[in-house]
């Protein structure tokens, strides 16, 4: 039912932890299912030079975090910003129909994680 690519990043998921001080955090939960996912981004010369990630939740969830962090490191934050939940989940080979909901979590998470960064620094400026 799931993709090998799926199966890979559930069972080996990439960039799992926290940043030790981040510039930016987001984290959202999906109320279908309880799941909760943070996404912790460092951004240098306005590139996300480091992505991870913690995920309370699914295999899917787990496996489009992951992924999500592989897709949006070395990028510019416009480029991030610009991911979208099919992305995540067409770069993983899809996903079963019910279990689309869970690749939403990774695209809102990091897009949180996004404007937490771009509120630190209009209030810093
Ligand atoms: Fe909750 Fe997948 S079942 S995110």
């Amino acid at each position: 039912m799931y993709s090998e690519k799926v199966m890979d990043h559930f069972t080996n998921p990439r960039n799992v932890g926290e940043i030790a001080d981040p510039d930016g955090v987001g984290t959202v939960g999906n109320p279908v299912c309880g799941d909760l996912m943070t996404v912790y981004i460092k951004v240098k010369d306005k590139k996300l030079e480091d992505v991870k990630f913690k995920t309370f939740g699914c295999g899917a969830a787990i496996a489009t975090s992951s992924m999500i962090t592989e897709l949006a490191k070395g990028r510019t934050i416009e480029e991030a910003q610009e991911i979208t939940r099919g992305d995540v989940a067409e770069s993983l080979g899809g996903l079963p129909p019910l279990k689309m909901h869970c690749s939403n979590l990774a695209a809102d998470a990091l897009h949180a994680a996004i404007k937490d960064y771009l509120k630190k620094k209009e209030a810093k400026e």
